[in-house]
């Protein structure tokens, strides 16, 4: 039988609704922490900053902020909702994960973010909604012959000066599909799906996309972060929606010196 969209999306959202729970528990520390430092850099590119600190909801709405396949909301959900003056909207195909999410975010935040159910590449905004785009191990559960399109919506999707950061596996993989993914971490385990561009071609689709990629950088992570388990190289990208003949001389996420907000909610984790 061949794999239809639909029938990939329908499967995806089950299997994360099945193990919700313990895909956020597989997910470790260090991965939680690489997500934040990305999150800090492109929150830094976006100059986003709320009056009277980070925390107090001043200026509310000013930047808005897209995250495709937010899953259960942490880190990243949760430190975009942690700036007082993002409007947040969070998409994820997943029932079960969305619901994760809504009770990960701090109370003052529920206002702040608005939360879409559905599959990312049916979504629609207008033209020029977004400051910034955050998709991070989502785009590559999309069929290949969706990840360009869906790359070149964001690009509309974005405000001039907007960011978009995303990651990929960073091999390229036409399909790759695991009948029971996450069985250690949840008895049945669940039918996964995922398809790859890969780094190069992403990179390629985001500058046709009319984007500037000012970071990108490819980190190996070990899967579910157990020790012995295979790791996978993902290329991380940040993307400015603008000019490309203006280059920008930035450092990149790991040469970093996050600031004092960020290094408490590091902490966390
Ligand atoms: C690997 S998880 C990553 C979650 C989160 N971004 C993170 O960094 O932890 C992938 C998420 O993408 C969601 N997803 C998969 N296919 C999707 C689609 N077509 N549209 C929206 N979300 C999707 C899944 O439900 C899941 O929550």
């Amino acid at each position: 039988m061949s794999l239809t969209s639909s029938t990939i999306k329908s499967r995806v959202a089950e299997s994360y609704t099945r193990f919700a729970n313990e895909y956020l528990k597989w997910t470790t520390d260090a991965s939680k922490r690489l997500r934040l430092r990305y999150m800090f850099d492109l929150l830094e590119r976006l100059d986003v900053e709320c009056s009277e600190g980070n925390k107090k909801i001043n200026g509310r709405g000013k930047f808005q902020v897209l995250e495709l396949g937010a899953g259960a909301g942490v880190p990243a959900t949760q430190y975009l909702a942690s700036y007082g003056c993002l409007g947040v909207t969070a998409n994820d195909i997943s029932t079960a994960q969305l619901e994760l999410l809504a009770m990960n975010l701090p109370n003052d935040a529920v206002d702040r973010v608005n939360v879409v159910e559905g599959d990312m590449f049916s979504l629609n905004f207008p033209p020029e909604s977004f400051n910034a785009v955050v998709c991070l191990y989502s785009l590559n559960h999309l069929p290949s012959n969706e990840q360009r399109e869906m790359i070149s919506r964001i690009s509309s999707w974005l405000r001039p000066g907007g960011w978009l950061l995303v990651n990929v596996a960073n091999m390229p993989v036409e399909i790759a599909v695991d009948e029971q993914w996450m069985k250690e971490a949840n008895n049945e385990g669940g039918w996964m799906y995922w398809s790859s561009l890969g780094g190069d071609a992403t990179a390629t689709a985001v500058e046709k996309a009319g984007l500037t990629i000012r970071d990108r950088e490819v980190i190996a992570e070990p899967e579910g972060g157990q020790q012995g388990m295979k790791e996978v190289p993902f290329t991380w990208i940040i993307a400015e929606k603008g000019d490309q003949s203006l280059s920008m001389e930035h450092p990149t996420a790991n040469e970093k010196q996050p600031g004092k907000d960020f290094c408490g909610f590091l902490g966390e984790f």
